[in-house]
């Protein structure tokens, strides 16, 4: 048998991300490699990158550059880069920074055996195609070991939409869903495996469309309600999701499916009009607004989270009124707000540029009022009763910490509370970062 190598992988970007490092390095187990979290004792290291923002591309190349010295001590470790920069970025990774092996886009990683068979033999390995084969067919079973209690599982990957910002549509490519049996296949693993709550993934997860086990399309609502059959899969969540893409099964889903949480992440983006035309939205700020009120009237105890871009090219003072309009309008549990990057290759980059400072001004006080609607809605859970998916000790002995239905973290001290359990829990208090509760009576 071939000695044990070690891989050691880091990820930057979305949960697709994170979902596919967990593929690849499975991908890899086959070939004898084991995880480590210590580069320097790496084999091979491998960085699955992303590109939505300049200073996420960036931080990519300097975290190379801080690996040369492994690369100096131990010529034969091999360095990979995955992802949407490396699909983005391609050959230009390889001028840029030398120590780097092999480059491999988000849509060909189940070729990464393969290539770094091709790197061992001398040389470099470079692959951003967009294969007509589906990557996950060919990639090697799940290894079965147990796993903590949540997990992803991509459903949907790509964009159509083309929002004038966003790399995604180039780096992910076209939508694509996958076959409902095999979602359904992969739920019941991960469940077997100690599984119990899943996040569906997918760059417009609502989009999905994959063929049914009855042979008919399936949409995303069609698809939870066959996951929610699944015994001992307590919870089901879904991200991220495009406004246009909610459709009425999904919202009636929302107040029919008990396994399905009380949580969405519904990014807008911007509340002006001409900023979301400008954006390529395909929508406006009062068809996001009357939607919300919708998907609210069937499950009223929903918990909104959202993103906003803030300094879009030609975003004036009151077009970023607008966005501070909708945001006291709708009422947000979370939300993630940006200043706008200029992305090379999408159409925004070439229009004119709101000035550094502006952006700046504007992420602020933004910022300060979602911050104030992400705490009153964490406090207004202090006399609640709610579930909690327990994941790990707490801090204190003796004390356990989970997510709420609504995705707040709770921490609780009680004996008996084991990882994995879903339990009833009744808030007491609301800290900085996380809820305290106590283990509701029945
Ligand atoms: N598919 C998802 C997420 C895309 S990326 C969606 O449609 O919502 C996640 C977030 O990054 C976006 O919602 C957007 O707010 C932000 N983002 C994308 N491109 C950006 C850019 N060029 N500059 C700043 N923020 C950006
Ligand atoms: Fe990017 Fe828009 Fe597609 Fe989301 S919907 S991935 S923001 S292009
Ligand atoms: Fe980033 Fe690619 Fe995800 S650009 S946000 S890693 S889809």
């Amino acid at each position: 048998m071939a000695p044990t190598r070690k891989l050691f992988v880091k990820t930057y970007g979305c949960q697709m991300n994170v979902y596919d490092s967990e593929r690849m390095a499975e991908t890899l187990g086959a070939q004898g490699y084991v995880q480590t979290d210590r580069a320097d004792e790496a084999d091979m290291i491998l960085l699955n990158t992303c590109h939505i923002r300049e200073k996420a591309a960036e931080k990519v190349y300097s975290e190379l550059g801080r690996m040369k010295p492994l690369k100096m001590a131990k010529p034969d470790l091999r360095i990979a880069v995955a992802g949407c920069v490396a699909q983005a970025e391609g050959e230009e990774i390889l001028r840029r920074q030398p120590i780097v092996d092999l480059v491999v886009g988000p849509q060909s990683y189940h070729r990464l055996a393969e290539m770094e068979a091709r790197v061992a033999r001398g040389g470099t390995a470079v692959d951003t195609d967009f294969p007509a084969e589906d990557k996950f067919d060919h990639l090697v079973a799940r290894p079965r070991a147990l796993r903590g209690p949540t997990a992803f599982l991509t459903v949907q990957e790509g964009c159509d939409k083309f929002c004038a910002f966003c790399v995604v549509p180039y780096t992910r490519g076209a939508e694509v869903s996958r076959p409902a049996a095999k979602v359904l296949a992969e739920a019941r693993d991960l469940v077997d495996r100690g599984v119990r709550e899943i996040t569906l993934l997918g760059q417009n997860v609502n989009a999905y469309h994959g063929v049914g086990e009855d042979g008919a399309d399936w949409t995303l609502a069609r698809l939870i309600r066959a996951l929610a059959g699944i015994d001992g899969l307590l919870r089901i969540r879904y991200t991220t999701s495009h406004p246009n893409d909610m459709s009425d099964d999904l919202i009636a889903a929302h107040g029919e499916v008990e396994k399905l949480m009380p949580y969405l992440h519904l990014p807008v983006q911007s509340g002006s009009d001409r900023v979301l035309k400008a954006m390529n939205r395909k929508h406006g700020a009062e068809a996001y607004r009357r939607l919300v009120d919708r998907i609210r009237a069937a499950r009223p105890d929903l918990l909104l989270s959202g993103d906003f871009i803030v300094g879009f090219p030609g975003e004036t003072e009151a077009d970023f009124q607008a966005t501070l309009d909708l945001v006291e309008a709708v009422g947000y549990g979370q939300a993630y707000t940006f200043k706008y990057s200029e992305r090379p290759g999408t159409p925004a980059a070439e229009r004119a540029q709101v000035p550094e400072d502006a952006k700046d001004d504007r992420l602020r006080r933004l910022q300060a009022l979602i911050t104030r609607q992400q705490r009153a809605a964490q406090d207004a859970m202090v006399g609640r009763e709610v579930g909690v998916l327990f994941e790990k000790a707490g801090r204190m002995p003796g004390q356990m910490v989970g997510k709420s239905d609504h995705l707040h973290a709770v921490h609780v001290a009680a004996p008996g509370i084991a990882q994995g359990d879903l339990r009833r829990v009744r808030i007491v208090e609301s800290g900085p970062n996380s809820l305290g509760g106590d283990l509701a009576a029945g």
